[in-house]
């Protein structure tokens, strides 16, 4: 049977951004801005880019400018169409017109697999993507297609995941995997054998790290039903795709293109600093400007 197609995309988008404080105190992480988009947008236009248009946005209190954000903005739009400012009218216009967004609240944040279970009703029996909005990924062929298409052709569920130092394996969830070929190549995709949340280094059954794309199916919300409090005493999707694991085969895919974790204060520097330097009209001026600084 051929993979049925996934149309929406949720973004949980709850957390309470404790590590941009005290940036984020009245403003949601979310809506930081890199270079001149808020976090969330990269990840909603990499959606959009993969074929997803529908985009469901867990939120919680305090995360209004989200909403505002993907919605039309009449006061401004009105202004710089009577000022004939047409070009910032198209960028100001370019995502919201595009998708179709639904919001649903996480009252309380419970943990990852917790919020993603607040989307059930919206996604309906259907596969989905998954988007965690901090990690920033930039690459030719937008990451969740890359995993869209391991998902048509393996018909299951896909993770998106890189390999990390050893060290650092404690910050992601982790999979013990063998490679599997994919498109003549077998150091690309691999069918998970176990997976784990946060474990200590010495405990980790490798050093690929699971990065905050995937590619689920409805059966899925079964099993976050199920699963009891893990690591951090929070619900862990992690946890649910092991649950998950003893029914059907999981995949996961050593995606192409680098990923920022922008909810960290490095990462968010290094994602502003790579993704302007990149940029038509800004990336010929800052890399003058870095140049002058008198780095040893
Ligand atoms: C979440 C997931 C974790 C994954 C990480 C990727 O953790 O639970 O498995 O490795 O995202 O960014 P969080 O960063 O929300 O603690």
């Amino acid at each position: 049977m051929s993979a049925a197609k996934v149309r929406k995309a949720v973004f949980p988008a709850a957390g309470l951004g404790t590590r941009f404080l005290p940036a984020t105190k009245a403003q949601p992480k979310e809506m930081l801005p890199v270079v001149d988009k808020p976090i969330i947008q990269y990840g909603v236009e990499e959606a959009l880019h993969s074929g997803i248009r529908n985009i469901v946005i867990v939120t919680g209190r305090g995360k209004s400018a989200i909403e505002d954000h993907f919605d039309v903005s009449f006061e401004l739009e009105h202004h710089l169409e009577s000022r004939h400012k047409l070009e910032l009218l198209a960028k100001v216009r370019q995502v919201s017109d595009l998708i179709d967004v639904s919001y649903v609240r996480q009252k309380e944040a419970l943990g990852l697999g917790h919020a993603v279970n607040r989307a059930q009703e919206l996604v309906g029996q259907e596969p989905f993507a998954v988007v965690l909005p901090d990690d920033v990924i930039d690459a030719e062929t937008p990451c969740l297609r890359q995993l869209m298409d391991v998902y048509e052709f393996f018909n299951a569920p896909v993770l998106a995941v890189m390999e990390v130092p050893k060290e650092s394996i404690s910050s992601y969830g982790c999979i013990d995997a063998e490679p599997v070929s994919y498109n003549g190549s077998r150091n690309k995709v691999y069918r998970i054998r176990d997976l784990v949340e946060k474990p200590k280094p010495s405990e980790a059954p490798s050093n690929l790290a699971i990065i905050g794309r995937y590619i689920l199916t409805p059966d899925i919300f079964e099993c976050i039903g199920k699963v009891q409090p893990g690591a951090g005493g929070e619900i862990q999707l992690t946890d649910a795709l092991r649950l998950q694991l003893r029914s059907r085969p999981i995949y996961a895919v050593k995606f192409e293109g680098k990923r920022y974790d922008a909810g960290d204060k490095l990462g968010f520097l290094q994602a502003t600093v790579e993704l302007a330097l990149k940029r038509e009209d800004l990336g010929a001026a800052f890399r003058e400007y870095l140049k002058g600084l008198n780095l040893r």
